[in-house]
């Protein structure tokens, strides 16, 4: 039998690396995984997927293989060589993103900097990779896309004055986690044969975040790999850990 096929940008460190390793040792906590996978491990150079390959093999069960692919969202060149390049795919996993500039300065220049500089990532890249793989995850007989979302991106969380983040008032990267909401739900009806899932791995220690966060890494990634493997998983969901569902 073929291998599970998945691609995971951004996969040379924090959350997408936790994740292949996850997902390459048959973590034992997750369910459902398949009888082998082949991981696309995706970053933006081939120093830094040669290395992360290198760094996840010796995690690979008996069977498990993986191969380091360049993807740089904000290119649309990268995107058209990369969806050239993948002949198979069942799972594409849309974790890589950037925070952007949190200070937030409200001059109109400043302003529309960041929101360019994060939804040329986080919303544009990501929708544009996705359409370049579909017609590929199309052809699986279990195709998924797992976007990488965050409990930030919940316009009901947002105005919920008892929600532990209620005080977090940042506009542009909670924002474009909402868009990328939006862009889960609407191509959900655009590729109903293909199931979409938004998830938010909770607030994590990684580089992201200066390692702020106050869960590991480990724990952020199970709720992702849970998203990518839950037999469960509906499409046109937004789930936290153990498949959870968050309000949109
Ligand atoms: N950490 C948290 O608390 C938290 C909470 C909710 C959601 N999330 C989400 O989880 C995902 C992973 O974040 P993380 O915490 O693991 O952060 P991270 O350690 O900073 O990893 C982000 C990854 O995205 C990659 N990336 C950045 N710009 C890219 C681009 N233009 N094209 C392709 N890849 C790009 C980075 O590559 P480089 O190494 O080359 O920069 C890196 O591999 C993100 O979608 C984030 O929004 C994180």
């Amino acid at each position: 039998m073929s291998a599970t096929h998945i691609l995971i940008t951004g996969a040379n460190q924090g959350l997408g690396h936790t994740v292949a390793q996850q997902l390459l040792a048959r973590e034992a906590t997750l369910p459902n995984h398949p009888p082998s996978v082949h991981i696309y491990v995706g970053a933006r150079s081939q120093e830094k997927a040669d290395k992360a390959c290198s760094d996840l093999k010796k995690y690979a069960a008996e069977g498990n293989t993986l191969e380091p692919v360049i993807i740089d969202l904000a290119s649309d060149a990268s995107i058209e060589a990369l969806g050239n390049k993948i002949e198979k795919l069942d799972i594409l996993i849309n974790n890589g993103a950037i925070l952007g500039d949190m200070q937030e300065s409200t001059s109109p220049a400043a302003v529309r900097k960041n929101f360019a500089n994060v939804y040329e990532t986080n919303v544009f890249g990501t929708a544009a990779l996705t359409y370049a793989l579909i017609e590929t995850i199309r052809k699986s007989k279990e195709p998924r896309v797992v976007n990488v979302s965050s409990g930030l991106g919940s316009i009901q969380n947002q105005l919920d004055p008892n929600w532990a983040f209620h005080g977090m008032t940042a506009l542009v990267y909670p924002s474009s986690k909402t868009a990328l909401n939006g862009v889960t739900a609407i191509m959900s009806k655009q590729y109903p044969d293909v199931k979409f899932v938004a998830v938010d791995p909770g607030y994590t220690s990684t580089a992201f975040n200066g390692h702020s966060g106050h869960q590991p890494v480990e724990v952020g990634a199970h709720a992702i790999s849970h998203a990518v493997l839950d037999p469960k998983a509906k499409t046109a969901s937004y789930v936290e850990k153990e498949g959870v569902v968050l309000p949109w």
